[in-house]
């Protein structure tokens, strides 16, 4: 048997960033986010009695698999079982580039790897699950607009989607560079709850802002949507920045991003700037802006995709 599954990455439009919990990744905050239609992981997996250890490749090239066997080990012990895999990923989102591919990744190998194994897990326990992979691929299992319970134990802490909002919703994406970021976004989190002196009252205000973003998007008021996801943003950044050592993902091609965003709404236009672990910026607006939002950014024309809400993960294939 082989089975694959596809999973949408998500971007937070109220950030995670700090465990505390490593080993389980329960995180001091809950978070709120929109999965993506354009941007995707197929994963297949396969598990194998012959095999002595996991396999794995991504786009095609060998691997070291330390990471995902240790994911694997947890579905192993849920299944009773004590096989490895085989396991074949192919990104459709560029990785470590901070647009999420832990998180289409561990949600979409999550649902292969358990399905795989013979589990047949409730969408709750599937979040659950990928959450032990990366946290951010806990929301990753819902389409549309998910929110991460940041719980305070395994069994509490997992994501649900919201009810759908009416509002057209787009993430314009800009590249400012899609290469892959030299600190991870697990490192660094760890670091900034570590050192950053603003981290406390980053909690504070972020849970606060999680509470606030269900109510908007519930009332579908996109100012308050818009300036809650731009906050949310900059205060996680403002947090790193004042990190030991000091730290910025920020480009100066970034900063230009954001100048252009705050000028498109002196002029009227619905646009909020987001950022996640790396320099490419996420502009939130309504589809009927997207024209504007692309107009005033000329310089980044060949840079640009258009996202829309993406689906839930799911089963692509069982073969036998
Ligand atoms: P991103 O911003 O892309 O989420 P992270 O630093 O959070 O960056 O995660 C990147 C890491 O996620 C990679 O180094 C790799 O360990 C893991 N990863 C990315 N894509 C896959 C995949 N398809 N399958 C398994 N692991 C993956
Ligand atoms: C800035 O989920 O990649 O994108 O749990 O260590 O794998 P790990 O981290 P990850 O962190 C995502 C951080 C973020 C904000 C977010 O997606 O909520
Ligand atoms: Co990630």
């Amino acid at each position: 048997m082989t089975t694959t599954a596809r999973a949408h990455t998500n971007i937070a439009l109220i950030k995670y960033w700090g465990k505390r919990d490593e080993k389980l990744i329960l995180p001091y905050t809950s978070s709120v986010s929109l999965t993506l239609d354009d941007f995707y992981t197929d994963t297949t997996v396969q598990f194998d009695p012959h095999l002595m250890a996991d396999q794995f490749t991504l786009n095609g090239r060998p691997q070291s698999p330390d990471k995902i066997s240790a994911f694997l080990d947890i579905v192993r012990a849920q299944a009773h079982s004590a096989q490895f895999a085989h396991v074949a990923s192919v990104n459709h989102v560029p990785t470590a580039a901070g647009l999420a591919s832990s998180a289409s990744a561990y949600a979409a190998l999550a649902l292969a790897a358990s399905r795989e194994a013979g589990l047949q897990l409730a969408p709750r326990d599937l979040s659950r699950l990928a959450r032990r992979g990366s946290g951010s691929a806990s929301r990753s299992v819902f389409g549309g607009l998910a929110i991460w319970h940041r719980g305070d134990s395994d069994l509490t802490s997992f994501a649900e989607a919201l009810p759908e909002t009416k509002l057209p919703l787009r993430m314009v994406v800009v590249m400012v560079d899609a290469g892959q970021k030299k600190v991870s976004s697990r490192r660094l989190m760890a670091n900034t709850v570590a050192t950053s002196p603003y981290y406390p009252a980053w909690v504070k205000d972020n849970e606060r802002a999680a509470g606030d973003m269900v109510k908007a998007l519930a009332a579908a008021d996109f100012t308050r949507i818009g300036e809650l996801t731009e906050q949310s943003s900059a205060r996680m950044h403002a947090a790193i920045f004042a990190s030991d050592p000091a730290f910025t993902y920020f480009q100066p091609a970034t900063l230009t991003v954001w100048h252009a965003v705050q000028t498109l709404r002196a002029q009227g236009v619905p646009a909020y700037a987001t950022m996640d672990a790396g320099p490419n910026v996420k502009i939130l607006t309504l589809a009927p802006a997207v024209a504007a939002v692309k107009a005033a950014l000329p310089e980044f024309k060949d840079r640009l995709l258009v996202a829309g809400p993406g689906r839930a993960a799911k089963v692509l294939e069982e073969a036998q």
